[in-house]
């Protein structure tokens, strides 16, 4: 990769950074991290990842802050999804220590490439865990390996924070109602890539997708979480199919700072009707705010931002958030882990 990089044009593309990490799981325990500059990885063709989906994944956030420190954003609770996400699918679970001392090993082994303050862009991790045993009867693993990459990244949306319509269908769920939806394996997204494609066909920035039981109660939007302001309230969905995100978490968190109060419940898809702001959350977007939701089903629009504008509770809700993980406010809620560079 070139020295020169300009920071600010950076989108949410991938760059590979100049090392990753990866450790691998036999005999029953973890081994020695060990440092590669290669970008593929060689797997038996049989591996239980390839055939049978035996993957599970994460995403964080590194970020150079106004003060010179460079911080993790709630490293610890990628740490613990990706244990739940790996013991679902019945695969060896990392320790909540191997993957934070891996993420301190990967920022300070790449240290050239996270983007420096001021540039709005940021050093994104993508752990994953593998199984790699040979198989094939459908048979789990009993090897794996945790793989770290990275690369820095810039905004999510091109548009930045402006917002964009959604739609709704019935045609397509991103999971099944008592299947994988709360965590973070890498089958999920596989469908989810059809109905996101009918939906930016479509004009629309993602699905926002209807439980997959009854088909009434909102879910997720695309690859990240829902939540809408109304009147004082900041609501957001609670179902079983949903991925516990750590940006809604911490929005909710906020939230109750900025006097809300913050109510995690089924929402019936009508009620978007009385909504006054609504935003998708993530750790790649952050928040994106929604203009409209539309039913492609039933041809009903529900109209959430009628001047286009970003709502002002969505908009303090993501400048407070960032302001804490670019170093600007005090943390305190301790979120962020400074990482010395030496
Ligand atoms: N929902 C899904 C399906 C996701 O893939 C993600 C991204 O990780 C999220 C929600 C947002 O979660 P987080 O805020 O922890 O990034
Ligand atoms: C997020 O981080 O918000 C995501 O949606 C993750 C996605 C890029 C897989």
């Amino acid at each position: 990769m070139d020295n020169e990089i300009d920071w600010s044009s950076l989108t949410f593309d991938y760059t590979p950074a100049d090392f990753n990490l990866r450790c691998h799981f036999r005999d029953g325990e973890w081994g020695e991290i060990e440092v590669s500059t290669d970008n593929e990885i060689s797997l038996p063709i049989a591996a239980t990842c390839l055939h049978y989906g035996q993957e599970v994944f994460e995403g964080l956030k590194i970020f150079a802050g106004a003060d010179g420190h460079v911080r993790a954003f709630r490293m610890a609770d990628n740490a613990r999804r990706i244990i739940d996400s790996a013991e679902a699918v019945i695969m060896a679970p990392v320790t909540v220590d191997l993957f934070c001392r891996m993420v301190e090993k990967i920022v300070r082994l790449n240290a050239r490439l996270i983007p420096p303050y001021g540039t709005g862009a940021s050093f994104y991790i993508r752990p994953v865990e593998l199984g790699i045993t040979p198989q094939i009867a459908v048979r789990h693993s009993t090897e794996f390996v945790f793989i770290m990459m990275a690369s820095p990244v810039g905004p999510y949306f091109r548009e930045g924070f402006c917002p964009t319509p959604i739609c709704v269908t019935r045609r397509y769920d991103r999971v099944a109602p008592c299947g994988t939806g709360r965590w973070k394996v890498g089958g999920n997204y596989a469908y989810s890539l059809t109905a996101g494609k009918m939906a930016h066909e479509l004009g629309y920035s993602s699905v926002l997708y209807l439980d997959p039981k009854e088909k009434k109660y909102l879910d997720e939007c695309g690859p990240a979480n829902f939540f809408a302001i109304k009147g004082d309230t900041y609501i957001t969905p609670k179902s079983d199919s949903i991925l516990p995100s750590i940006t809604n978490m911490s929005f909710m968190q906020l939230a109750r700072d900025m006097g809300l109060k913050v109510e995690q419940r089924r929402i019936l898809l009508e009620e978007l009707a009385e909504v006054d702001e609504a935003a998708a959350c993530g750790t790649a977007a952050v928040a994106a705010p929604v203009s409209r939701v539309d039913d492609l089903d039933t041809g009903r629009s529900y109209v959430i931002s009628p001047d286009n504008r970003p709502g002002p509770i969505t908009t303090e809700l993501y400048h407070r958030l960032r302001a804490i993980q670019y170093g600007e406010q005090p943390d305190t809620h301790g979120w962020t882990t400074v990482i010395d560079l030496d």
